[in-house]
């Protein structure tokens, strides 16, 4: 059942296609292409929404017809087509989900609109037939979540940022520090010739049961230590570093305790911030202490991708679940409602 998807969410514009019976030939999928806007938006220091859905307009069709060809298929062997329907920017999110629902129309295919976070979620398990029961840690732009997924499709909110998500805090924490955007990869770099324990940041609720995170206090708390520091380059290594310690002791202690308390044996890391080498070497080590299993999503499908979409897509499909062509965007689209 080959199928293809779109996400543009944001600032990427990408196509995969995807097809189940061919996940011993490259997980699966047949083609999965990224169509990156960054440098478009990193002299302005962030996404302008305006200027992302114009070059998402602009992009759409000619990635389709590349993926086409590298997957080596017409347009009429596919059998659906998906696209991210939220959370995300509005603007943005139109692009992607119009096309594919016209491409569904068009071919008297089913449509599914799919939630930009289910695809991060799943990721780590792209070409996989079975999702077992697992803890799953999200870190993305704009998400943090600790997520008891039970099956895809079935998933309870263990916890959540209070406010700002912790691939934010890097974002906003590299703005402060003059680093280009997008500021996680930056911060990453900065900090492998850095000492963690330099400064002392916040490990805001560590200590709390609950399980949800809170960042902005680590942010504030690094502007204090740059506003006292009298050459703030100058210890730009170890203010990375000890940020990324900050952020990840608290993820990794929460994210262990969770699957404790809930008696799951597995661990899953995926969304943006995921990339980090350093997050997932310690969430593994944390793991492997506990006599947890551990997955991280491949480092290519972190980032904002469709092979992601697609592998959600299927999942629905294979539930048996389609979406009506009438199905509206909706940029604060939740996973879980509670
Ligand atoms: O999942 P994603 O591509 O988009 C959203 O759905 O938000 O995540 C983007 C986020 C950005 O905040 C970016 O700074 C962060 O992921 N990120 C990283 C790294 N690479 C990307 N954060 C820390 N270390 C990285 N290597
Ligand atoms: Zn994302």
């Amino acid at each position: 059942m080959p199928l293809l998807a779109i996400e543009s969410s944001c600032d990427e514009t990408a196509v995969a296609i995807y097809d189940n019976s061919r996940s011993n030939d490259k997980n699966g999928l047949l083609a999965s292409l990224i169509s990156s806007q960054i440098e478009i938006h990193k002299d302005l220091g962030g996404v302008v929404p305006e200027l992302a859905s114009r070059n998402h307009t602009l992009r759409i069709q000619p990635l389709v017809r590349e993926a086409l060809q590298k997957a080596e298929i017409q347009l009429s062997d596919l059998e659906a087509f998906a696209a991210t329907g939220g959370p995300g920017l509005a603007s943005s999110l139109a692009v992607g989900h119009s096309f594919a629902k016209g491409l569904a129309l068009a071919a008297d295919k089913p449509f599914l609109s799919v939630n930009h976070m289910e695809g991060h979620l799943l990721s780590p398990f792209i070409g996989e037939e079975d999702i077992p029961p697992h803890l799953s840690l999200v870190v993305s732009g704009g998400h943090t979540l600790l997520i008891h997924t039970k099956k895809p499709g079935d998933y309870s909110l263990l916890g959540e940022t209070v406010d700002d998500a912790a691939g934010e805090a890097f974002d906003k924490i590299a703005r402060m520090l003059e680093l280009p955007y997008p500021g996680g990869p930056e911060i990453e770099k900065l900090a492998k010739d850095g000492n963690p324990e330099a400064f002392t940041f916040p490990r805001s609720l560590l200590q709390e049961e609950h399980f949800n995170f809170s960042f902005s206090g680590l942010k504030t708390a690094v502007l204090y230590t740059l506003q006292r520091l009298a050459q703030p380059r100058d210890h730009l290594a170890d203010l990375c570093a000890s940020f990324q310690a900050a952020v990840f002791e608290v993820l990794i202690t929460k994210a262990i305790r969770a699957a404790k308390m809930h008696q799951l044996d597995r661990i899953t890391l995926s969304g943006g911030v995921s990339c980090n080498a350093t997050l997932r070497n310690q969430l593994s080590a944390a793991c492997q202490a506990e006599g947890l299993a551990f997955r991280a999503s491949p480092p290519q499908y972190s980032t904002d991708n469709a092979a992601m979409i697609a592998y959600a897509a299927q999942q629905r499909l294979l539930a048996g679940e389609t979406s009506s062509l009438t199905t509206d965007i909706d940029p604060n689209l939740k996973l879980v409602t509670v």
